[in-house]
């Protein structure tokens, strides 16, 4: 626990960001970011492809305060969205609302969101609003709330670890949702704690969506959870056209592979960019191991 409190407490340090923007730390980055700029994404994306695993690109960056930047993170996206049509690729998008202004102004974010979804809608290219921290949550809701009314290619994604999340997913049920444990430090007032009332939420909240609810992203590298559900879906006769596994880009590569191998729909979670340094840091603290797998990186180059 105090490790994970110090690497997420790192992960939101401005300084150390700006340190690792200016000095370049790659630290093993590189070991999970695909490249720094969109044609070392695209090359990434046709490698997965080709093996027949699709992709979410993440254009990384988040808690941004600047409407230039904010302005500046929305023309890249819609870049990564020419080129994914451009290129043909098996991928659609992932993008958090604080990269795209939403601590700025709620309005100038939806403003930035509507430009990127009806530009992906032209190419039926779909658009995944993942979810920040607790004091984030009910505005992004509100921000896929006012898409939708529009739009038929935005989904989102719900935390486990809330106490709201069963009320949550029964509200989003006719939308594509990515199911996760949450990546932040939330506090108990809001959040289990417990990584087993964590896990156990996860499962009731997978089994709802696949039984009532529209496509279903089940986004984890843990085995349990994955064997737990392949069992319900054979249980429940769950076509796998229903649902994808999704993993991070580098994490459990062999089981990535081996999922698409058994028949499964398969998605990875492809960040990239320079602005690597809050989503590095959230993987240590979730598994300080994950230092191991950076450190072979490192030094087996
Ligand atoms: P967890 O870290 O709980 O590990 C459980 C067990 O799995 C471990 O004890 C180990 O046995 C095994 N395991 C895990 N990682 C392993 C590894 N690398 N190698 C070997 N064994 C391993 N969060 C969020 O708040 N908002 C979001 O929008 C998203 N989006 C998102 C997309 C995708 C595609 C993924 C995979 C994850 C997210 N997350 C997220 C992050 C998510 O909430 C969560 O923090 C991480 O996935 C870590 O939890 P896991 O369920 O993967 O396993």
């Amino acid at each position: 626990m105090l490790l994970k409190n110090f690497f997420i407490g790192l992960s939101q340090n401005q300084l150390m960001n700006n340190m690792a923007q200016k000095y370049g730390f790659k630290l093993g980055a590189q070991s999970v970011v695909a490249g720094t700029n969109i044609e070392e994404m695209i090359e990434s994306v046709k490698e997965l492809n080709a093996v027949g695993i699709s992709c979410t690109i993440d254009n990384l960056g988040e808690f941004v305060y600047q409407r230039e930047e904010a302005t500046k993170a929305k023309e890249q996206i819609l870049d990564v969205i020419e080129a994914i049509y451009q290129n043909q690729v098996d991928a659609h998008i992932s993008l958090k609302p604080t990269q795209l202004g939403l601590d700025i102004d709620y309005f100038f974010c939806l403003e930035n969101l509507t430009e990127i979804v009806r530009k992906a809608h032209q190419y039926d290219i779909f658009v995944n609003v993942d979810m920040e921290d607790h004091t984030h949550k009910q505005p992004s809701f509100n921000l896929v709330d006012e898409l939708a009314k529009e739009y038929d290619n935005v989904g989102t994604v719900i935390q486990s670890y809330f106490y709201r999340a069963e009320e949550d997913i029964k509200k989003y049920k006719d939308f594509r949702l990515r199911l996760v444990k949450g990546a932040y430090q939330e506090p108990e007032e809001v959040a289990f704690q417990d990584k087993k009332d964590i896990d156990r939420n996860l499962i009731k909240l997978i089994g709802y969506h696949l039984l009532h609810g529209k496509f279903t992203s089940i986004a984890t590298h843990d085995h349990h959870i994955i064997n737990h559900v392949k069992e319900f879906v054979k249980a429940h006769n769950i076509s796998k056209e229903k649902f994808e596994f999704q993993m991070l880009y580098g994490f459990r590569k062999d089981l990535q592979f081996q999922l698409a191998k058994e028949g499964y729909k398969f998605c990875t979670y492809v960040p990239f960019g320079t602005d690597w340094y809050g989503y590095f840091m959230r993987r240590l603290a979730e598994r300080p191991q994950n230092l191991n797998l950076m450190a072979k990186q490192v030094f087996n180059k």
